[in-house]
């Protein structure tokens, strides 16, 4: 069993033998390294997050506003947004789900994205952590037929097609993080940033930090994951630029 999210991976530690002070610099060697290198490992609904109780608290929070744009970076080969998109549906009423849709998708893996862009998800990507296997629920979860209405075709376990409508509530992307939120607009936002940081160098996540703090409205909030909880300082270096812990784990809201 491979054990690949953590500070000691080999793309992380190779990403650290190329130390360069300039933005320039770490925005070309997260490029370089990602080139179908990065792990991307994901699942659906991925059990460090509490999805319900997430799309529950997008509703109360956002109660007032018309529309908001959910940026899901990092996002792999589509399974975190279309989990989020099953998520909305299954929790919302239709007419309040709109506003949430549709989800502005990216992630720096060209590859990934355009896997993302088939509809077509692998169940089962490698590598795994053990503490991942044991969280993995999806084949179960299917088997239910919870989500029969969001896919035309599961391929024995393998993967899943999603259909044309549920492939419409997302627009996919290849973008870095870094640029994508200069691109943000300053509306009411909620931008998932999951499982990512511990691949950016310190002085990387203090500008991330300090970008989202500088670009996002007040009360829009960020998302973050397990790992970036225990391998990174994500959460210091958004408590440094105005972000504070909601009732919801692993969601963090601009407070000024
Ligand atoms: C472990 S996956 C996380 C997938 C998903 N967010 C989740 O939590 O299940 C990490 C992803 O981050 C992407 N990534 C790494 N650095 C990035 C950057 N600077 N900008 C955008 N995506 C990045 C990788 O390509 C990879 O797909």
């Amino acid at each position: 069993m491979q054990v690949t999210l953590n500070p000691q991976s080999f793309f992380y530690s190779q990403k650290r033998q190329l130390k360069n002070n300039t933005e320039q610099a770490f925005t070309s060697n997260v490029m370089r390294l990602s080139n179908g290198q990065a792990p991307h490992f994901t699942y659906f609904f991925r059990g460090d997050f509490q999805w319900k109780a997430f799309v529950k608290y997008l509703e109360r929070h956002f109660a007032n506003a018309d529309k908001v744009n959910i940026y899901n970076g990092a996002c792999s080969d589509g399974t975190e947004p279309f989990t989020l998109v099953m998520a909305i549906a299954q929790n919302l009423k239709s007419k309040i789900a709109e506003k949430f849709f549709p989800i502005k998708a990216f992630d720096l893996n060209a590859d990934l994205v355009n896997t993302a862009k088939t509809g077509k998800i692998p169940l089962l990507p490698q590598p795994y952590t053990c503490t991942d296997l044991l969280k993995l629920k999806i084949k179960n979860r299917f088997r239910e037929g919870n989500f029969l209405s969001y896919v035309n075709e599961q391929g024995k376990g393998k993967f899943v097609q999603f259909n044309q409508k549920t492939r419409d509530k997302i627009d996919f992307k290849q973008a870095n993080v870094f640029t994508q939120i200069s691109e943000m607009n300053g509306e009411n936002s909620a931008v998932l940033l999951r499982n990512m940081w511990m691949y950016l160098e310190d002085y990387e996540q203090e500008i991330l930090a300090l970008r989202l703090g500088n670009k996002l409205k007040k009360g829009s909030v960020v998302v973050l994951g397990e790992y970036d909880l225990i391998a990174s300082k994500a959460v210091e270096a958004l408590t440094k630029n105005g972000f504070k812990g909601t009732y919801i784990d692993k969601v963090y809201e601009k407070m000024v």
